[in-house]
């Protein structure tokens, strides 16, 4: 039984569907004598932490599982429709999709402090959950995609290991964290053997707080719309350079759009519109991290695209600055 916070030495490193198969097998045996006939809430993002453990514990206990899937509004183009589509459509989870989108970008209107944008993120999705959470009956257990790295910041003080943190104390669920002693990469191996798509398996670091600190300053409706647009296209044209081998894989990429207008001008009319900057990196821990050298063919058809397909949008740049000084994200 994983009970225990601390990787025994003798664990060998899951490597290799095999060991992934016996990983699966194990947890299930483990998770059913955990969990008997209780249910389990799960707050699902789609990431590929939490995604393993729903897939595992689908495996385990079925139905008992309830999975909720909070929509505030910031995600990215496609996954609110993806966990819909892997988990309810394919694996018959038992999930409650809100949308929560109004009620996330009423709070953020207006606000365009980082810090302030993000704690406002933070306590409306523990809200919202909660409010799932007190509409069912008879749960017992708070499912968690912990992962190990999670528990040894969480011991050196670097960060509190909550992934659903901030749940108020009367919800007093017993947590289940079958991967928590897995590293990242072993993580995406076992979700490979549990047969979730490439996309979710290998999907690059996402922050809790999505498009949020993506669209800088006080989000606005129509430039989230662009950034979501342009943000589809910078991934769509990398992931496709990398699949034809132009470019390297690259650990994290997606747009951004500043709080400001920039002139451009077309058909001879002046035009007044937002740049979308294009972000890229490679890190080993994201402490630290260089800016690759994106192919030009690549970098002219991502700016080309989003210039013709992108409302509202009239510059396109790429950010060459490293970590330090300049952090992966812009907010
Ligand atoms: P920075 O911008 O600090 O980002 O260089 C380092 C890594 O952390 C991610 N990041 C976040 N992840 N909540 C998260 O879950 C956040 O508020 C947050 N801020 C940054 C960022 O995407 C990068 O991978």
């Amino acid at each position: 039984m994983a009970s225990s916070n601390v990787r025994p030495e003798s664990m060998e490193r899951i490597t290799t569907p095999a060991l992934a198969e016996a990983f699966i097998e194990e947890q299930i045996t483990e998770l059913r004598a955990q969990i008997g006939d209780k249910k389990v809430l799960l707050a699902l993002s789609g990431g590929v932490d939490s995604s393993v453990v729903a897939a595992l514990l689908i495996k385990a206990v079925g139905k008992q599982l309830v999975c909720v899937h909070v929509n505030h509004g910031l995600m990215r183009k496609g996954e609110s429709e993806q966990v819909i589509d892997v988990f309810e459509k394919q694996l018959g989870a038992n999930l409650i999709y809100i949308d929560a989108t109004d009620r996330f970008l009423d709070k953020l209107a207006g606000v365009d402090d980082p810090e302030t944008k993000r704690k406002i993120i933070g306590k409306e999705f523990i809200d919202v959950f909660a409010e799932e959470a007190d509409k069912l009956e008879g749960i017992r257990f708070l499912g968690q995609g912990t992962i190990y790295p999670d528990i040894l910041e969480s011991k050196d003080g670097v960060k509190a290991h909550h992934n659903v943190g901030g749940m108020p104390e009367k919800y007093d669920f017993e947590l289940v964290e079958p991967v928590k002693l897995l590293f990242k990469d072993e993580v995406r191996v076992v979700g490979k053997a549990l047969g979730l798509p490439d996309g979710m398996v290998y999907r690059q670091p996402f922050p809790g707080p999505g498009l949020g600190v993506r669209c800088l300053g006080a989000i606005t409706r129509d430039r989230l719309a662009a950034l979501r647009e342009a943000d589809a296209i910078v991934r769509e044209e990398i992931e496709k350079a990398v699949s034809a081998n132009t470019i390297k894989p690259i650990w994290q990429y997606f747009a951004v759009v500043p709080d400001m207008r920039a002139t451009g001008v077309e058909n001879g009319r002046r035009r007044y519109d937002w740049p979308v900057i294009i972000r890229a990196v490679n890190t080993v821990d994201a402490m630290s991290a260089t800016v690759p050298e994106i192919d030009w063919t690549v970098l002219k058809t991502i700016t080309d695209r989003i210039l013709a397909e992108v409302k509202g949008v009239c510059r396109v740049l790429y950010d060459l600055s490293p970590k330090p000084i300049g952090t992966i994200e812009f907010e």
